[in-house]
């Protein structure tokens, strides 16, 4: 038997709260601190394929020591939103982009590709479970969704596992940084590398985010909210945060992000401003941004923005950048990216028009 991971019926969350402490968790949940009554999973084998899939109470995994993901790392996840809407309704965004990067990042790591409308029914029947947990409407509040996967097989050999658990838990979120919107500041890490050419950048993987950790420490200590990645080969071209894309913007209108290059992200969020800002008639460029280009745009105003964005953080306007011996600050930091922000922000919870057929509805 080489099953590792059962979902117990455990209560490591809030499971089983009343409506009156739930709607107190909703009004101020924070970002990734309560979970709602139930989860999804289903599991993997070579022989039986995808099978035994369930919505079922949140609770813990029983993992033996030995279970291949805690040595090796091979593991995958996503991260979208469920939104309520003025009428009650609740739309998911986009969530067939998440769907098919799930499936990239699957096979980068060797992983069992879940069919897209398998991905699209557990994300949608565990929001249907727990839809009392999607926030009211008005306070850009909604219910994070955590697809992932990761190798449930308990061996040691290094090899890509024969058992994998796909498990969906979801999570009501509020604002990814304490605070609110307001400009962060970023530590640019000359020193480490997120991501190297050929490896696993472009895919959601734990260890992507495990290697950014102590470059974010290093941020923290540095007085600065999050890390900012050079390319490893060259240390000389912005790539992108801890967890989330960049954008800048120049004086003249001009909106460039760093062109995918392989060990980028391909963000949902990333995709939709590019979209949404050529909508609102700005240029919209992606290419490489060095960064002197950075520095030294802020410096002199040619850039006059700069902001990072993510399913998470939506979208967040950059106020300094501080390396090891010098900062610049934006000029602006938030005209153009809080026009984005809100008509992305609007679509997302029905209060602009959806033109681009972006929203699914769940309940
Ligand atoms: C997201 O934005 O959904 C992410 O997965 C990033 C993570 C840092 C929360």
């Amino acid at each position: 038997m080489t099953t590792a991971a059962t979902a117990s019926g455990g209560n490591a969350g809030q499971r089983g709260v009343d409506a009156a402490r739930r709607a107190e968790i909703l009004a101020e949940p924070g970002f990734g601190r309560y979970f709602t009554d139930h989860m999804f999973t289903s599991t993997w084998t070579p022989d039986l394929g995808w099978h035994d899939a369930a919505v079922r109470d949140y609770g813990p995994f029983r993992l033996d020591p030995a279970t291949a993901t805690l040595h090796y790392a091979q593991e995958i996840f996503e991260g979208l939103k469920a939104y309520r809407h003025p009428d009650g309704s609740v739309w998911l965004f986009r969530p067939e982009m998440n769907a098919a990067r799930f499936q990239r990042s699957a096979r980068r790591l060797a992983l069992p590709e879940l069919p897209v409308e398998d991905f699209l029914t557990a994300v949608e029947s565990l929001v249907r479970t727990d839809v009392d947990w999607v926030p009211p409407t008005g306070d850009e509040h909604s219910l994070y969704l955590r697809p992932f996967m990761f190798a449930s097989e308990v061996f040691l050999g290094v090899r890509p596992a024969n058992e994998v658990t796909f498990a969906v838990i979801a999570s009501p979120a509020g604002s990814y940084f304490a605070g609110g919107v307001r400009p962060v500041s970023i530590w640019l890490s000359e020193e480490y590398a997120r991501a190297a050419p050929g490896g696993t950048g472009a895919a959601k993987c734990g260890g992507n985010y495990a290697a950014s950790l102590l470059a974010q420490r290093e941020a923290i200590a540095n007085g600065c909210d999050q890390v900012a990645f050079l390319d490893a080969a060259e240390h000389s071209t912005v790539e992108e945060l801890g967890g989330m894309n960049l954008f800048f913007v120049y004086h003249d209108g001009t909106i460039v992000t760093p062109e995918l290059s392989g060990s980028i992200l391909e963000g949902v969020t990333r995709s939709s401003i590019i979209e949404i800002a050529d909508d609102l008639g700005y240029k919209v460029i992606e290419r490489q941004v060095g960064i002197e280009e950075w520095r030294s745009g802020v410096a002199s105003r040619e850039i006059t923005e700069v902001f990072a964005c993510g399913t998470a953080a939506v979208i967040t306007p950059v106020g300094t950048l501080k390396w090891r011996g010098g900062e610049v600050v934006s000029a602006r930091v938030d005209e153009v990216s809080m026009r984005l922000r809100q008509q992305l922000v609007d679509i997302q919870y029905g209060l602009a028009p959806d033109g681009h057929g972006w929203l699914r509805r769940v309940a």
